[in-house]
């Protein structure tokens, strides 16, 4: 029997690989137990990517095996984001497809899931009527029993948001056809208050995942042959977990160190990191130890200390700066990507152009770029006006993504001639005669076949063209 799967992912805070980036593929069998078939689609950030996989688990225990095929699914469910309006809007023109679906195949069952789910709670049953479920990212526990409920016509909802859920004894179905990369969430909820964001009020209050069912995981992976895992989580530099008697205590450096102590061939990443919290012991382990990656993902989100303080933030420009400065200090090969929202309230031309400022000055060799968009219900909702208008959120953004384009092909210029050593994820998007893989800086390499070379083998690439996006190359020899 087939696993199949069709996740939609449109903001993905890490890359994920180009199997599931919004193209329907199947992986492996999990059920044989039953003929019912549930249909996913996923969007938002790799987090809910991530849950959407011990949605599959869960489902697949109650009998459900996975279909990419939405006609013959008893059981369609959408796996939804709140961060910007658009997301929320992608959603329900998803919905309207699936209408026509119920009609025509009557009894299918509709469920909700993820943050849009928690933000709208109940009302999404008055305004969606073709909805049977609405389920929040920590309920996930209970579908059985809503789908149990909504088989015999009662629609359900459950949005309770836990302060314990991490799902941390759940093994995630695995998504990724190439089995050469995985996610792992670490940590759930956030307790930052960035005025802009709704996250905290969709996912809940922080908590850190139990480390050695993280090592655990990883390790299982590792033993299945995957060669890449990404540590999840909104904010991973406050990971912390405490054993009951407080006797064990472990951060987020010693997280680290734990998992890439399974094995010098695993690499590790980590997602989001946030330039409040992130420590120089954090950074000195990723200088230490070789197999976690020389890449930091550090949204700064403005270049300008006034909006910064308006963001709620809780760092300004030069404590930023400052993380920058240390991190090149320390590794100096080490690569920085951010995200940035332009046109925040009350952003004039010179805030802005602090942001592209500081874009420069970091040496992003990537951004996550976005215009503005009021969420309701947040500080900045309530407390200051969105005051930009439209088409200025939408110039700067477009000046913000031409700076970092120019920025990111002047630095990808100096990798010609270094070689670099690449895990090897597949084929190559556009050739089946070329494969691609990251360095772990996290730059896409792009270079001819070899014979006996298979994805989660490791490469020496030598970069001789680039592209703003891609480093294309040769293989210089062949590792592991
Ligand atoms: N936890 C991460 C961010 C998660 S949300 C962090 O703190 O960095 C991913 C990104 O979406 C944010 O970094 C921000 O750039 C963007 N974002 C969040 N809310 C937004 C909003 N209301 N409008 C536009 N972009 C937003
Ligand atoms: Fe949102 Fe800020 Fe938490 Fe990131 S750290 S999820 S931007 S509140
Ligand atoms: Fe992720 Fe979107 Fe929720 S970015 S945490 S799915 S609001």
């Amino acid at each position: 029997m087939l696993y199949d799967n069709n996740p939609t992912i449109n903001d993905l805070r890490v890359p994920l690989p180009d199997s599931v980036q919004g193209s329907p593929y199947t992986a492996e069998a999990v059920n044989e137990k039953s003929d019912k078939h549930f249909y996913i689609e996923s969007y938002g950030c790799a987090m809910n990517f991530a849950d959407s996989e011990i949605v599959a688990s869960i489902l697949g225990e109650i009998g459900y095996s996975s279909t990419r095929e939405m006609e013959i699914a008893d059981l369609i469910l959408i796996n939804t984001c709140s961060i910007r309006e658009k997301a929320e809007e992608t959603v329900r023109k998803r919905l309207r497809i699936f209408d026509k679906q119920k009609r025509r195949r009557p009894g299918t069952l509709i469920g909700v899931l993820g943050c849009m789910a928690e933000r709208l709670k109940k009302t999404f049953l008055d305004e969606e009527k073709l909805v049977d479920m609405v389920i929040g990212p920590d309920a996930y526990r209970d579908l059985p029993a809503l789908i149990s409920n909504a088989h015999d016509g009662e629609k359900g909802v459950n949005v309770f948001l836990s302060r314990e859920e991490t799902y941390a004894d759940i093994s995630p179905v695995r998504l990724d056809e190439s089995g050469v990369l995985a996610f792992i969430s670490i940590m759930r909820g956030c307790d930052n208050m960035c005025s802009f964001c709704v996250v905290p009020y969709t996912r809940g209050r922080e908590r850190s995942r139990e480390p050695f069912s993280v090592v655990a995981e990883a390790t299982d992976l590792f033993q299945r042959g995957y060669r890449e895992v990404t540590l999840l989580g909104q904010n991973v530099d406050s990971y912390k977990w405490s054993s009951d008697d407080k006797t064990v205590k472990v951060n987020f450096a010693e997280l680290l160190r734990m998992v890439a102590a399974i094995s010098p061939l695993l690499r590790v990443r980590f997602s989001t990191s946030h330039p409040k919290d992130i420590t120089d012991e954090v950074i000195e382990t990723i200088a230490g130890t070789d197999n976690i990656c020389n890449y930091i993902h550090l949204p700064v989100q403005s270049g300008n200390s006034r909006i910064l303080a308006l963001m709620n933030r809780t760092y300004d420009a030069d404590w930023y700066k400052n993380r920058v400065d240390k991190i090149y200090e320390i590794m100096p090969d080490c690569t920085i990507s951010a995200d940035i929202i332009t046109g925040f309230c009350s952003e004039n031309e010179e805030d802005h152009k602090d942001t592209l400022e500081i874009i420069k000055y970091s040496k992003f060799t990537m951004s996550y770029t976005y215009y503005y968009s009021e969420r309701p219900g947040t500080l900045a909702a309530r407390k200051y006006e969105d005051d930009v208008p439209l088409e200025i959120k939408k110039r700067r953004l477009a000046e913000v993504i031409e700076v970092q384009r120019q920025l990111s092909y002047e630095l990808n210029l100096r990798d010609i001639g270094k070689t670099y050593e690449v895990l090897v994820e597949g084929f190559s998007k556009k050739s089946q005669t070329d494969l691609k893989g990251r360095n772990s800086q996290n730059k896409m390499l792009v270079f001819p076949s070899q014979e006996g070379i298979n994805p989660g083998d490791y490469v020496c690439v030598k970069v001789t063209k680039v592209s703003s996006a891609t480093l294309l190359g040769e293989i210089t020899s062949q590792h592991q």
